[in-house]
C-alpha cells in the first residue's frame, strides 16, 4: 500500500508540477450482498487500498490520461458529441466524465495521472475507486463543490450506462463515505446510512483466492433478472411490491407455492440477507463480536446455497478460516464466483491466521493466494495540494 509521501518519489514525474492530488479507496463488504439493486441494506467498509489521481489544467477541452499501472496514454474530447467505450480501463475516466457533463457539469480540460493498488477484478471495488477519484477530481478542478452522495450516483451511472455493468450503488458510495475505524450501514432505497465503528479487538482479513470465474458479469446480471421475476411473482397479490425490499419472509413463505424453486431461493437469500444486515448492525452496536460473526457465516450459506454465487476456491477458503483459531466470522464478499473472501479475525490470532490459511489454501488448490490484514479508512479526498 502506498503512502502520500511516497508518491512523489515513487514514480517518473509524479505528480508533475501544477497538479492536485485526489485519492479514492476499494472497499469490502462484511454483509448484505447482492442485496444493493433490490433497494436493501448493506454494511461494507473502506479498506486502505486506493486508486490516486493527479490532476492539471490544460486550456482547451480535452482530457489527456496516463494510467501508470498500464504504462498507457489516452486522450478524449469532452465534446465528442458520441463517445463510445471501448472495453479499456480509459473506459471508467470517459463514462465519469461524460456522467458528469450530462448532469450538467460543464469540466474544464485537464491532464490526469492515475494510478492504483486496489487489486484488480478481485472483488475490491477497483473500478469504483477509479471512477470516484476521477470524478472528485474533476469536479474539484472544474470549480464545482463536490456533493459526495451525487458523486456516488453519478459514478454508479458512469458504470451502469457507459462501462455497461449493472452494479448497484454500494461501491461508489462507500468510496465516496467511508470512515476510517467504521462500517457503513447504508439503506440503498433512501441513500440513508449510519457510520458504525468497528470491534477494536478484532481486525478484518481479507483473503484472495486469486481466481477470476468466467461466468462471473453474465452470472450477476443473470441473478438480477431472477430477481426482478420474483418481484413481477411477489406483486401479483396486489400487495405493494416494487422491490426485494417491500416483501418480508413471512409473504414469502405464503406465496413460495406460486414461485419457481429456483427464484424463491434467489429472492429467500436477498429477504433473509436484509434482516441479516440490520442484526449485524445491532450487534455492532452492542459490541457483541460472536452475533455479527455468526451473522457473517449465515450470509456465506445463504449465498452458497441460495443464491448459488460461491465458487469451490470460496467455500474451500472459509472452510480453512472456519477452522482456524480465533475466527469469528468468514464469507466471501463482493459479487462472487472468485474474488475475496472477508473475515473477522481475534487481533492476536491473525498472525497464525495468515499463515495457516495461505498454506492450507496452497496445498490444496496449488494457487499462493493473497492475505491482506486491512486498516479501514476515509472516503475520496484531497491529499496533496502543490
Ligand atoms: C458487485 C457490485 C455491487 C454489489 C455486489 C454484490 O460488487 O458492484 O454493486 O451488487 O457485487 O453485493
Amino acid at each position: 500500500m502506498i503512502e502520500a509521501k511516497d508518491l512523489r518519489g515513487r514514480f517518473n514525474d509524479w505528480p508533475r508540477a501544477g497538479s492536485r492530488v485526489y485519492r479514492a479507496p476499494g472497499r469490502v463488504n462484511l454483509i448484505g450482498e447482492h442485496t444493493d439493486y433490490n433497494d436493501g441494506f448493506v454494511m461494507p467498509a473502506a479498506i486502505d487500498f486506493h486508486t490516486w489521481v493527479a490532476i492539471a489544467p490544460r486550456t482547451d477541452r480535452t482530457i489527456s490520461v496516463f494510467s501508470e499501472n498500464f504504462q498507457e496514454a489516452v486522450r478524449f474530447d469532452l465534446d465528442d458529441p458520441a463517445p463510445q467505450p471501448k472495453r479499456h480501463w480509459s473506459d471508467y475516466v470517459r463514462g465519469v466524465a461524460l456522467a458528469l457533463e450530462q448532469s450538467g457539469y460543464r469540466l474544464r480540460g485537464a491532464q490526469l495521472q492515475i494510478r492504483s493498488d486496489v487489486p484488480i477484478g478481485a472483488g475490491l471495488s477497483s473500478s469504483a475507486a477509479i471512477e470516484v477519484a476521477t470524478g472528485y477530481a474533476l469536479l474539484h478542478h472544474s470549480g464545482f463543490d463536490v456533493e459526495k452522495v451525487e458523486l456516488a450516483r453519478l459514478c454508479q451511472r458512469a458504470e451502469n450506462d457507459f462501462v455497461g455493468v449493472r452494479c448497484g450503488i454500494m461501491d461508489q458510495f462507500i468510496s465516496c463515505q467511508g470512515e476510517k475505524g467504521k462500517a457503513l450501514l447504508l439503506d440503498c432505497r433512501s441513500l440513508e446510512y449510519k457510520l458504525l465503528p468497528l470491534a477494536k479487538a478484532t481486525r478484518l482479513v481479507i483473503c484472495n483466492t486469486m481466481v477470476k470465474h468466467e461466468l462471473a458479469a453474465g452470472e450477476y446480471n443473470k441473478r438480477r433478472a431472477e430477481c426482478e421475476e420474483g418481484v413481477r411473482h411477489l406483486a401479483r397479490r396486489g400487495d405493494d411490491v416494487k422491490t426485494l425490499r417491500d416483501v418480508t419472509s413471512a409473504q414469502l413463505e405464503s406465496d413460495s407455492r406460486d414461485l419457481p424453486d429456483i427464484i424463491y431461493r434467489r429472492c429467500r437469500h436477498v429477504i433473509s440477507e436484509n434482516a441479516r444486515v440490520l442484526q449485524a448492525a445491532a450487534a455492532l452496536e452492542r459490541g457483541s463480536v460472536a452475533e455479527f460473526g455468526r451473522l457473517i457465516d449465515e450470509s456465506h450459506r445463504s449465498l452458497q446455497q441460495d443464491y448459488e454465487v460461491s465458487c469451490a476456491e470460496l467455500d474451500l477458503m472459509v472452510n480453512l478460516a472456519n477452522a482456524l483459531p480465533g475466527t469469528y466470522g468468514a464469507r466471501m464478499t463482493g459479487g462472487g464466483f472468485g474474488g475475496c473472501t472477508v473475515n473477522l479475525v481475534l487481533d492476536e490470532a491473525v498472525e497464525e491466521f495468515k499463515t495457516r490459511i495461505a498454506r492450507d489454501y496452497e496445498n490444496t488448490t496449488g494457487i499462493t493466494p493473497e492475505i491482506y490484514v486491512c486498516e479501514t479508512t476515509d472516503g475520496v479526498k484531497e491529499v496533496v495540494s502543490g
